[in-house]
């Protein structure tokens, strides 16, 4: 994107969880000039630690608050002059929607519904749309289903078939997006990405996860035979890939995002218990940790992304390897224990207790 441009004023919604924060630093390394507004609620996967660094940016504001306001997030919209809101906002984790989906219809679908209604009334309103206005909803490719060993990647005319209360209500909230585009002329776009890895995710998911339990000698806990199979996006490749849709992707349109990076889980764990021997010798083989338990229900066997439009359309490629970003990832963790370790509380402690039972977790010190 030109800096030319700038400045731009941005409403990110989500800015204070994983993704949402790492666009934020992103975006203004990249745009110190640009105004960026967080909204974010602060569930317990949100961190405002995550945004310590632009705290004092001249350009940043935080403000708490929650996407199904719809009267909030019209205010912002006026009084920020926002001309582009990136939607990260979500519950996000699978496992939590299968032991409660209420929140993800909640959040994922009236919020980001809300969310709609507020940028309609403000940019469309009247006689004067706001030209040039841009909702961009971030997704992913679990809306697409679950894949067989052979069967042809992800592309965005794949029918959508979500197999989980998370994935459903993310695809239901990108029909939304859509309908908004083609009943209202919103000027949307949408991308679906695979799964992210880096600094700042909340250690629910796999890799942080498996981090943290690496370095505190805890089980590292795989599902089922640990052949299910991902594809594993470095998040600043992630905001390089929104950064291009903003930049230049067609409105109305949805751009798949991709690392082209697929493993098993296992493969996974084994090349982050590899990292860990060379780190920690004394400990090795950190392998002897991993442990196969039950299997996630309905679990999707197989995702994988054909990025074929956002590279040739949008001349954008993945830039770091997996092995190599992975290994990145580890260090930020190891040197980054202030901010994970106050997280290993409370609310944390409960889900991984009631999750896996205890001594799977990481403990708070
Ligand atoms: P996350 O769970 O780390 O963060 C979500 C953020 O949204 C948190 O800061 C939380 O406080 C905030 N939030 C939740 N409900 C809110 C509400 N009602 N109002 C305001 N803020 C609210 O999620 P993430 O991993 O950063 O994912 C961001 C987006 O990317 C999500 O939409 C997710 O579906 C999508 N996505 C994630 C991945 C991945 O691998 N993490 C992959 C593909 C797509
Ligand atoms: P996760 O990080 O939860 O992302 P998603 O479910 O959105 O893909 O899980 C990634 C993969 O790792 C998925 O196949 C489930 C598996 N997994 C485990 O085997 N053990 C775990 O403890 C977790 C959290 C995930």
């Amino acid at each position: 994107m030109d800096p030319e441009c700038s400045p731009r004023r941005l409403l990110v919604t989500g800015g204070a969880g994983f993704i949402g924060a790492n666009f934020v630093h992103y975006w203004l390394a990249r745009y110190p000039a640009d105004r960026v507004v967080v909204i974010d609620l602060l569930t317990y996967a949100g961190n405002r630690a995550s945004l310590a660094a632009i705290e004092e940016h001249p350009g940043f504001r935080f403000v708490q608050g929650d996407i199904r306001d719809q009267a909030l997030v019209e205010r912002l919209l006026r009084e920020e002059a926002i001309d582009i809101l990136v939607h990260f906002a979500a519950e996000s984790h699978v496992d939590r929607s299968i032991a409660g989906p209420d929140a993800f219809i909640d959040t994922n679908i009236l919020g980001t519904h809300a969310l709609l209604k507020a940028a309609r009334a403000v940019w469309l309103a009247g006689d004067a749309p706001l030209p040039g206005h841009r909702f961009h909803h971030v997704s992913t490719d679990e809306v697409y289903g679950s894949l067989g060993q052979s069967d042809p990647a992800f592309s965005e005319t794949t029918a959508y078939a979500p197999n989980s209360p998370y994935s459903a209500s993310k695809a239901a909230s990108d029909h939304l997006v859509r309908a908004y585009h083609h009943t209202y002329g919103l000027n949307t776009t949408i991308s679906n990405c695979s799964n992210n890895y880096g600094p700042y995710q909340f250690p629910e998911k796999l890799i942080p996860l498996c981090i943290l339990n690496l370095l505190e000698g805890k089980p590292l806990p795989l599902y089922g035979d640990g052949r299910n199979i991902r594809d594993w996006l470095y998040v600043e490749d992630h905001c390089h890939g929104i950064e291009r849709i903003l930049e230049r992707g067609r409105v109305g349109e949805t751009y798949n995002i991709g690392g082209d990076n697929e493993r098993t889980n296992l493969q996974v764990v084994e090349t982050l218990c590899g990292v860990m021997d060379t780190l920690r010798p004394e400990d090795a083989p950190h392998a002897r940790h991993i442990r196969f338990v039950k299997d996630r229900p309905g679990h999707d066997r197989r995702y994988a992304i054909a990025a074929d439009k956002l590279e040739y359309e949008l001349d954008y490629t993945p830039m770091h390897r997996f092995e190599e970003a992975l290994a990145t990832t580890i260090h930020w963790y190891i040197s980054h224990e202030t901010w994970w370790r106050p997280i290993l509380n409370g609310e944390y402690r409960e889900w991984v207790g009631s999750h896996y039972g205890s001594g799977c977790a990481a403990s708070p010190g």
